[in-house]
């Protein structure tokens, strides 16, 4: 191996280990790499910019899903390794076979469907919007011709640029996006509920707007290719749910509301 690929193989496994125990690279020819005790490792594909379901705490990326595909892997007997990256990498990742599953409170819609399999559902979720406090936006029907912000590829994008007249800013991260809103240069952002609630308890002045866009809901994307993966998956979502760990997890991280 030439120097200049020897480093690189070497930086890759370094990321690659650093979020879990970690197995012996191949030869990288895509086949799978195996964890300790010959495990297969299961590869999660997410944006960790989306609390309470994904989030960085230090060096680790914890929250709803994290923890959930986390439990998938138990049950399945694997071993688990969390690859962050931003929101529209994660269906060519799932597609590709970078990753195994792409968890990241990722709404069910046709046109992904296109593209990956869905599991089963884990959530019901919705489309907010959020303005300032003092805003004379009271619905989403006041959103016409405004300056509106979102996450780049997510549902809220897609809704929003259906709205009439309305500026569609596109942001990396949903956090950007209200720190834009918080800065005075968009007039609303469009985007899942319970992110909403965590931005807007970090922010200052900003409040979610009681009605709701749509209703949505959460599964985990699958490539077409690994109908065998789906059935698995599906089968340990049904064992968490039935056992009430799901539940568990999610209390964990979302906490009834006390307002
Ligand atoms: N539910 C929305 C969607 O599927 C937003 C998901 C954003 N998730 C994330 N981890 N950034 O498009």
């Amino acid at each position: 191996m030439k120097m200049k690929k020897l480093i690189a193989a070497v930086l890759m496994t370094a990321c690659v280990c650093s979020m879990a125990a970690c197995g012996s690279k191949d030869s990288g020819d895509g086949e799978k790499e195996s964890g300790g005790e010959g495990k297969d490792t299961l590869v999660m594909a997410t944006n960790a910019e989306f609390p309470p379901y994904e989030f960085h705490e230090g060096d680790d990326i914890v929250g709803i899903d994290a923890e959930m595909a986390a439990a998938v892997a138990e049950e399945l007997g694997m071993e688990f390794k969390i690859e962050d990256m931003a929101f529209d990498s994660i269906i060519p990742a799932v597609q590709s076979g970078k990753a195994d599953i792409g968890v990241a409170g990722m709404t069910v819609t046709e046109d992904r469907l296109k593209n990956v399999n869905f599991s089963d559902t884990y959530a019901t979720a919705t489309q907010v919007v959020i303005v300032k406090e003092d805003s004379d936006i009271a619905g989403p029907d006041a959103l016409t011709g405004k300056k509106v912000g979102v996450q780049l590829g997510t549902t809220g994008d897609i809704y929003a640029s259906d709205i009439k007249d309305a500026e569609v800013e596109q942001y990396n991260k949903g956090f950007e996006a209200v720190q834009a809103l918080t800065q005075g240069k968009i007039d609303a952002v469009v985007i899942d509920g319970e992110p909403a609630k965590e931005f807007v308890k970090e922010a200052e002045g900003l409040k979610i707007l009681d009605e709701a866009f749509t209703e949505e809901e959460y599964a985990i994307a699958i490539s077409k290719d690994n109908e065998e993966l789906l059935e698995k998956v599906n089968g340990a979502l049904k064992t968490l749910k039935d056992s009430g760990k799901l539940d568990e997890i999610v209390a964990k991280y979302i906490k009834a509301d006390a307002e």
